[in-house]
């Protein structure tokens, strides 16, 4: 069986971008492969965070997995830094990473873009992403579009290690889903749907009420023009709504396009909130009762423990390979 590793980062409530790239990739997938799924805690910290929120949001991340159809029997579903050997892994990848490929990461350019103090770590950051791959020698990695780049760097540096020291990493493939590989900001379509955007209104949160989802779609910047038609160069925000109501309705944006052909936008956002809202009810009733049962923590304390044997295999060749300490026996 072929083995998959994907992470996603506790940096806020997830959205129906993280949802829709990620996540419900991996519940189709995890039937067919030995699923890794991580909170990776340690890229969440690369920015600013709240400890109490941190350890909140953490939780709250492992009850989604769960709520949107993990099942933790067949997925292994736990806690970067409950496996201390990402970070470990992560200094040795670094050491074979050169400044000038990490600077030319999209993600580096645009959260350190403006700031005075970035931390070191924000740029170090695809070395532990690597790490978290490598260590489970995953055979596809399902993300979204944005970390695409990250998964180039995946092969390059695992190549560059099986090269200069010992032929022991798998090199991933990436999968990138055909539709809603890139979920646009609700307020500025030409920017990517984030959990950490300060406005609250460029994103739609797995957690979100009906009133806020209802709310946040209306006010969905759109165009004057009142036609409901797939252009993503001309009409961004039309088209990024229509690739979120064709996912959650099953219906092809040429269906939708002739079901709302001389309707205009208010009938269409207002069925559009109707679907996300159906979709993400029972998912969020889920998520509450998982938030009040001690099982979430029974599924990450066994999630932890079996990755921890798999991680801590492939980090003993890794030393070995680059001639760390010493041999065992
Ligand atoms: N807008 C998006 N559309 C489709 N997929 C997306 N992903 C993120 N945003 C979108 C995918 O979600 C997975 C988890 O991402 P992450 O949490 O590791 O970090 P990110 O890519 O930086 O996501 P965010 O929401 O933008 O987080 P913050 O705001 O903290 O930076 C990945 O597979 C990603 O591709």
């Amino acid at each position: 069986m072929k083995t998959i590793f994907s992470g996603i980062q506790p940096s806020g409530t997830i959205t129906l971008g993280n949802y829709i790239g990620a996540l419900s990739q991996f519940v189709e997938l995890q039937d067919e492969y030995n699923c890794y799924f991580c909170i990776v805690d340690e890229h969440a910290i690369t920015v600013p965070q709240d400890p109490v929120v941190l350890r909140k949001n953490i939780r709250s991340l492992a009850a989604l997995y769960v709520a949107v159809g993990i099942d933790p029997e067949k997925a292994t579903l736990f806690i970067q830094s409950e496996v201390p050997a990402h970070a470990q892994a992560a200094w040795m990848m670094q050491c074979i990473s050169y400044i000038g490929e990490l600077e030319r990461m999209t993600q580096f350019k645009d959260k350190s873009a403006g700031k005075d103090a970035v931390s070191a770590a924000l740029l170090t950051y695809p070395p532990l992403m690597v790490a978290d791959i490598l260590l489970y020698s995953a055979d596809l990695v399902p993300v979204g579009e944005d970390q695409k780049q990250h998964l180039e760097l995946t092969r390059d540096l695992a190549e560059r290690f099986n090269k200069k020291y010992n032929d022991i990493f798998t090199i991933p493939e990436v999968r990138i889903p055909k539709v809603g590989a890139r979920i646009m900001s609700l307020q500025d379509p030409t920017k990517k749907m984030s959990k950490s955007d300060p406005n609250q209104k460029g994103f739609i949160s797995m957690l979100d009420d009906a009133k806020q989802i209802e709310k946040k779609i209306k006010s969905a910047v759109t165009d004057s023009d009142g036609i409901v038609k797939f252009d993503v160069g001309n009409k961004p925000g039309v088209s990024n709504l229509l690739s979120i109501y064709s996912i959650f309705s099953g219906k092809t944006v040429t269906e939708l396009e002739a079901q709302y052909d001389g309707k205009g936008y208010g009938a269409f956002k207002g069925d559009l909130a109707q679907v996300v809202i159906e979709a993400l009810t029972p998912i969020q009733s889920k998520y509450n009762e998982l938030m009040e049962s001690s099982e979430l923590d029974d599924i990450l304390d066994r999630g932890a423990e079996k990755a921890r044997l798999v991680a801590n295999k492939m980090l003993k060749k890794m030393e070995n390979a680059m001639g760390l300490g010493r041999k065992r026996r």
